[in-house]
């Protein structure tokens, strides 16, 4: 059985007072099939650990992950956050390689792949993020594009088994054209196909959908066979969007 998963990516939003919102709104309401996970700010790692260690009971838990870290684990790195320091911090996962990584901040799929190892080697869940552009999917490139952008990581020292693969077409993220059923599906279906023929562990490995998942199109996009949660930007940051969507999948 796979894991469901809904996971929240703040990017570069949100405040203590809707971390402490979105911990009593979701923590009021449990029952939810899916593992939800809140990545904010870094800055916010250890309070949103103290209140999901405060307000976890035995039918929900609320877990923690970050939206980056670092390929190495120590030195004269400034700036950067290393795995084993986030785990410190209560994260459990890591979203890595995630578009706006790739095109604002130059991540190059060697980089991501040793950010995918460093972090697996220190106990973090990795996300891993792929996706084409527009152009890239006007001209047929889908599926190359983001067989490639994976296979750059299962060449690197990783276990394919443990990873969660989040499909974000770049043209999807925060612009309202979310991707239709069929469209993710299709895409969804030739990475398990990818990773069954590459590393045998494509029927088990949770494949998300990212990019402009609403409350009003999570349920039908949940409901494709090959999709297994989303990942989450801008409606993660509404409560009750974000408890809509926890509880279509
Ligand atoms: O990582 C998830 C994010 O890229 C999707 O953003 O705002 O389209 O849900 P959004």
């Amino acid at each position: 059985m796979r894991q469901s998963l809904v996971i929240a990516n703040w990017k570069l939003n949100g405040d203590l007072a809707l971390l402490d919102s979105m911990m009593n709104g979701l923590s009021s309401q449990t029952g939810y099939v899916a593992d939800v996970v809140i990545c904010p700010p870094a800055v916010y790692l250890a309070a949103m650990q103290q209140r999901s260690l405060a307000t976890a009971t035995d039918s929900f838990k609320l877990h923690v992950g970050a939206q980056n870290c670092s390929e190495h684990t120590q030195g004269a790195f400034t700036g950067e956050l290393a795995p084993q320091m986030l785990r410190e911090v209560g994260c459990e996962y890591v979203i890595l390689g995630h578009s706006e990584r790739r095109n604002l901040y130059a991540e190059t799929d060697a980089l991501i792949a040793q950010k995918v190892a460093t972090a697996q080697q220190q106990q973090l869940k990795v996300v891993l993020c792929v996706g084409e552009s527009l152009e890239q999917r006007e001209q047929g490139q889908t599926l190359d594009v983001v067989t490639a952008q994976i296979a750059a990581v299962l060449a690197a020292d990783v276990d394919a088994s443990q990873l969660i693969i989040a499909y974000e077409p770049v043209w999807a993220i925060g612009t309202g054209k979310t991707a239709t059923p069929e469209q993710a599906q299709e895409v969804h279906a030739a990475i398990r196909q990818f990773l069954n023929q590459h590393s045998g562990v494509g029927e088990h490995i949770a494949l998300l959908y990212g990019g402009s998942v609403k409350a009003d199109n999570a349920a039908v996009l949940f409901a494709q066979p090959d999709i297994d949660g989303g990942l989450i930007g801008g409606a993660s940051l509404d409560v009750e969007q974000f408890r809509a969507i926890c509880s279509a999948v």
